[in-house]
């Protein structure tokens, strides 16, 4: 983490679990767990029916409410979709951007990406772009080209200034969901690998102030280690997000550097 030139974030992706009706209930052990002095930066990336039911429970709390997925048209005959205004409308703040889980089982590609990053930005809203090697990338030792392709792709025809509104999540697929958790160095080498790519692109001013976060079986018992590292500033957190205590650690765990 970088307090200094970056935000440090925490951001809980709840995925398709838990129901409306518990998320009042959630909130409240969520923030009797919390830390009271003020840490980081807290999003919950819910499913869209929980929405209007988190934005209610987290008034007046520095938790900020997100999406997990949006679609890049402006309105129209999109039966099912879920448009960027309509977030905008509810005071959503942050969305995820191109988890592995909707480039694999729904088609999100880097294009699609491309266009919803943009769309966010214009609309205020702060992207989560989810970049990340599978297994097989990763002993065919193509992890950095494979990493180089996504963020230029997630980046393309931006402005600096636009650039650094982005959040970056690097969440190697194959520590997603499965306990395998990537090691710290690992971790490391890869986000300051991105925070280059970054710099390259768009300059040296823009790269530090863009917070990069870690995802991927990432609990109250590897976070600090993850966090210490000089380019993690934070973490997606899908599995232990479930659990408010659990969350609430690893909120905890931003003050242990
Ligand atoms: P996990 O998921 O923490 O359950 O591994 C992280 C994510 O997919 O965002």
């Amino acid at each position: 983490m970088n307090r200094k030139y970056r935000k440090v974030i925490i951001a809980g992706n709840w995925k398709m679990n838990m129901l409306p009706s518990k998320v009042k209930r959630y909130v409240e052990e969520l923030r009797g767990a919390m830390p009271k002095f003020k840490t980081c930066n807290i999003v919950l990336c819910v499913p869209f029916p929980m929405i209007p039911n988190l934005r209610k429970a987290t008034r007046d709390s520095r938790i900020a409410v997100g999406a997990q997925n949006v679609n890049e048209h402006e309105k129209g005959a999109y039966t099912g979709e879920v448009s960027i205004s309509m977030l905008e409308d509810l005071n959503v703040k942050y969305v995820i951007v191109g988890h592995s889980e909707r480039r694999q089982y729904f088609g999100e590609t880097d294009f699609t990406v491309n266009a919803k990053v943009k769309s966010l930005l214009d609309a205020g809203i702060v992207p989560i772009i989810c970049v990340g090697e599978s297994l097989e990338q990763r002993e065919f030792d193509l992890t950095m080209e494979h990493i180089s392709y996504q963020i230029k792709a997630a980046l393309h025809g931006l402005a600096p200034e636009q650039v650094r509104k982005c959040v970056v999540a690097y969440e190697p697929i194959w520590a997603i969901g499965t306990g395998r958790t990537a090691t710290s160095e690992q971790a490391q080498e890869v986000c300051e690998h991105i925070r280059a790519i970054i710099r390259r692109g768009y300059g040296a001013r823009v790269a530090r102030s863009v917070s990069i976060l870690y995802g991927g079986s990432m609990n109250s018992q590897n976070s600090a280690e993850l966090l210490s590292m000089p380019d993690i500033d934070g973490g997606l957190i899908g599995g232990a997000s479930l659990d408010p205590a659990e969350f609430a650690r690893i909120i905890e765990a931003t003050d242990q550097e």
